[in-house]
Parts: structure tokens; sequence; C-alpha cells
């Protein structure tokens, strides 16, 4: 492996390579690259930010030569650590920010393709002159290798399935033989001709291979959309709500989101000018969200069958309803994650059970932390719809000394043990697996997966020189 003598000469060959825009190795410069969206805090030898894939190739033969590590980044929004680099100062972070833009757009195929680094925005802005849409919601704007390598879910995954089930093909670059490009970008919905190899780099956080492309299914564009905010008559109660929402609108239900009353209240009182929709606000409310493609017209208005729907399930099943605009409703949900993070120190989850098990998952993971850690705070919220929770705790300011990090984390064990094994669940619901969360994914993967996994990195990657996550090995870095 490289080591901190060689760093001056590597930044030269990168800079030789690539030119001075696309070897940054100044420290402010590369800061912003260092640090992750909420984990990942590492040194890089510096920022390599190829402007082609050509080049991208051209970087990695010179990593493999050297036994320079590579960690690549997109948009640098994930939130487990994967992309950042490790502690060591030697790592070569291969920013795919410039290798961007949408190649073409097939409005009969209803399929798009486009470069690793171009912004979910910025393809749906192209996508829009179509009609289409890619229909992963979340509350940021990564880039289009970051959500392949992440396998991002969002609030939309009830409709539209996660990243993974929109992905026809894509293009990836190999670390052995170094820069060797792998051409899996199939255009066909239908292809059922061996093994889909394409699924090796879906999810797997850049350990296996450089994500350079991505063919993707795109969507009729949504002409018409209903949002309510729904109080059900009772947590428990939800799942039957989400059941009956299912029953009446099947196609045109597109988010079920929860809000708990803490994370409500965060966003009430960090920004002030979002309104409070309840007064006083319920224990949870639901982000009830209902689209179609088809324009509204006198006789298929959404909103309309919404109310006459929330009317019908008044007493029984739902105790309060408010229909608003769409991006007024959506302010409140994409503002949770900010607001919370105001409250104190936050120690977030991102955890899924079988959706009919969520109240249940909470009532005892809430129950466990009143016996085991008095004091924390819960502002929960998620994407109930498909058993998505984010369990996210507060420690209040004034007992962050009672929670040095060993303390936290076996808060997190006792947590994930109750949702992976009392409830079949996961402990990584849609952000993936990275530095972060390794051990867990150690701790709750069936060693003959973790087996598996370390026969595969001898395939992609023998010399260890791919991203800063290992399915099958133990994370041997300075991280
Ligand atoms: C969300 C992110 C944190 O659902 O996954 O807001
Ligand atoms: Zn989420």
């Amino acid at each position: 492996m490289a080591d901190m003598g060689d760093i001056d000469l590597i930044r030269q060959r990168i800079s030789d390579l690539l030119g001075s825009q696309g070897c940054l190795s100044a420290e402010e410069q590369r800061q912003p690259y260092e640090k992750g969206a909420r984990y990942g805090d590492g040194q890089a030898s510096c920022i390599a930010r190829p402007a082609s894939v050509e080049e991208a190739a051209e970087l990695m033969r010179l990593c493999a030569r050297e036994k320079i590590r590579i960690v690549a980044q997109g948009a640098n929004t994930g939130l487990v650590g994967a992309a950042s680099p490790d502690r060591s100062g030697l790592d070569v972070v291969l920013s795919m920010e410039r290798i961007k833009g949408v190649i073409d757009i097939d409005p009969v195929d209803r399929v798009v393709q486009a470069y690793a680094g171009t912004r979910l925005s910025d393809l749906n802005q192209a996508l829009k002159q179509h009609d289409l849409y890619f229909p992963i919601d979340l509350a940021a704007d990564p880039s289009l290798g970051g959500m392949l390598a992440a396998n991002t879910g969002g609030a939309r995954l009830i409709r539209y399935g996660d990243v993974r089930h929109n992905v026809l093909g894509l293009e990836a670059l190999l670390i052995d033989p170094p820069g060797q490009r792998l051409d899996l970008t199939n255009r066909l919905r239908k292809n059922n001709t061996g093994p889909d190899w394409k699924q090796c780099f879906i999810g797997s956080g850049g350990a296996y291979g450089i994500i350079t492309r991505a063919v993707l299914q795109v969507h009729p564009l949504p002409q018409q959309c209903a949002t309510a905010l729904v109080v059900p008559a009772s947590l428990q109660a939800a799942a039957l709500l989400l059941r009956d929402a299912e029953r009446n609108f099947s196609d045109f239900l597109s988010a079920f989101e929860g809000i708990s009353h803490n994370a409500m209240q965060s966003v009430l009182q960090h920004i002030p000018s979002i309104q409070a929709p309840f007064d006083p606000l319920p224990p949870y409310a639901f982000l009830i969200e209902l689209s179609s493609a088809r324009p509204r017209s006198a006789d298929f208005d959404l909103e309309k069958l919404f109310g006459a729907w929330l009317e019908a399930g008044f007493g029984d099943l739902i105790l309060d309803a408010v229909i608003d605009k769409p991006e007024i409703l959506w302010r409140i949900r994409h503002a949770i994650t900010d607001s919370v993070r105001r409250e104190g120190k936050v120690i977030a989850f991102d955890i899924a059970v079988p959706r009919s098990k969520l109240a249940t998952f909470r009532d005892e993971a809430i129950a466990l932390l009143e016996r085991r850690y008095p004091g924390v705070k819960v502002f929960d919220f998620g994407h109930w719809g498909d058993g998505g929770l984010h369990f996210n705790l507060v420690v209040p300011q004034q007992l962050v000394d009672d929670f040095p990090p060993q303390r936290i984390h076996t808060l997190r064990q006792e947590i994930y043990d109750l949702a992976v094994r009392k409830y079949h669940g996961s402990f990584s619901a849609e952000h993936g697996v990275g530095p972060f969360n390794q051990q867990f994914y150690e701790r709750y993967t069936a060693p003959e997966s973790l087996a598996l996994a370390a026969r595969m990195q001898t395939v992609f990657d023998p010399a260890q020189l791919l991203g800063v996550t290992r399915f099958g090995s133990p994370f041997d870095s300075a991280a």
C-alpha cells in the first residue's frame, strides 16, 4: 500500500493525468469531500475529478499500480459514510461530479440513460419535457451513481419500489483488471439471459466497481396529486388505514408517511413559516398522497375521491384530517431531519420491520428506552407504507455527558437486536451499508453469506482497493 511519503508524488501523477481541475489537494479544497452528510470524517490524499469515463479508468489504472485505495463519491449525500475516505490521509476520493449529463431519453420506451454524476434534480428537469420522471423522492439531491450504489429508497417506495427496481442497465469500471469497462447497459424490461450482473453493483456501496452510467426505466409524471395529513384512531389502527387506502386507491396511493408528535412539533418550532396543521398536535399523523398521470377532470378528481374516503373513515379509523397542497404538507415531511438535529444529540435509525408490526415494534422500543435509557426522547417518523421507520432519538443537551460513545453503541445494538432478531427486520432499510454500520452488518448477516461475500471480494477487488465498505472481511483501515 502507498504510504505518507508517496503522497506528493501521487498528487503530482494524478494532476498530470487529470489536470489541475481534476486534482484537488489543498486542505480547504479537499474538506467538503472528506466529511459525509451524517457520518464519515476522514482525510484524503487528494480529490480526483475525472472529466470522462476514460479518465476515470486511467485513474483506476494508476491507483491499482501504486496500490492506492479509491473511494468513489457522487453528491456526498449518503448517510452511512460509504463515500468518505478513512483517516489515513492516503485514500483518493474519486468524485464523479464532472462525469454528468443525460445521454438520451426515449419517451416511447420510457427509458433514460445518464452519466453517474448527474443529479436527480437535473435528471428530472430533463425528463419533465417528456412528461416523465424518476420517482425516487428524497430530502436531498443525490447523484445517480450514488443512488445506485446505495440503492436508495425514499418516500414513494410503496408505489415505485427502490432504485434497484428501476435500473435496467449500467456501466461500471472494474479494479481488476484495472479500469476495465463492464458494459451492462441493457435497455430491455425483460432480458432473462443468465445472472443479472448489474445487481452486484447496486446497493454495494462502491465495493465491487465504480458505476459510470445508468439506464433507468422512468414513469409518467403525475398530472394530479392529492395529499392529506390524517390522524388515525390509534397507532395500531394505522395498518388498517393503510390497508383500506390500498384497497380503495390501489395504484394511486404513492406515499404513506408517518410523523410522530415530537417530529412535527420540532418542525413547527424550528421553521416558523410552517403553520401547525392541527391544534393540539396529535400523537401521530400520516402524510397520505394519491397521484395519477391522468389529469384532473370532473369525473376523475383525486381530491374528491380522497375527501369521500376520509369522510367514510371518520370515527372508526380516522380521528382528524386536513387536505392541503402537496408542497405544504411535503415541506413538513422533508424538514424533519434538519429540525430534529437542532434538538440535541441525535441518534438516527433507519430500521424496517414488517409493516403490520410497526406500531408494536415502536411500543416495545420505547419501553426499552424508558427502562434502560431514561431521558432519551423519541422523534420518530418514516415510511410506514413500506415498513420503514426512522426511529430517531435525541439525547437532550443536559444528558449528553451520560451518553458516551460506548453507551450509544449499546443502545443502538439493543434497538437493532429488537428490530432484526425479534421482528425479523432490517438494521439498514434504505441507507445501505458503510463504515458507520459495517459492524452491525457483520453482527446480523449469516456466516454463510459473509463467507460468500469474502469469496466475491477476491473476484472483484483482491487487493482491497475499492471503497471503505467490506462485505466479506473485517474492515482493516485506520478509520
Ligand atoms: C428520510 C431520510 C432520512 O426519510 O431517509 O427523510
Ligand atoms: Zn427515509
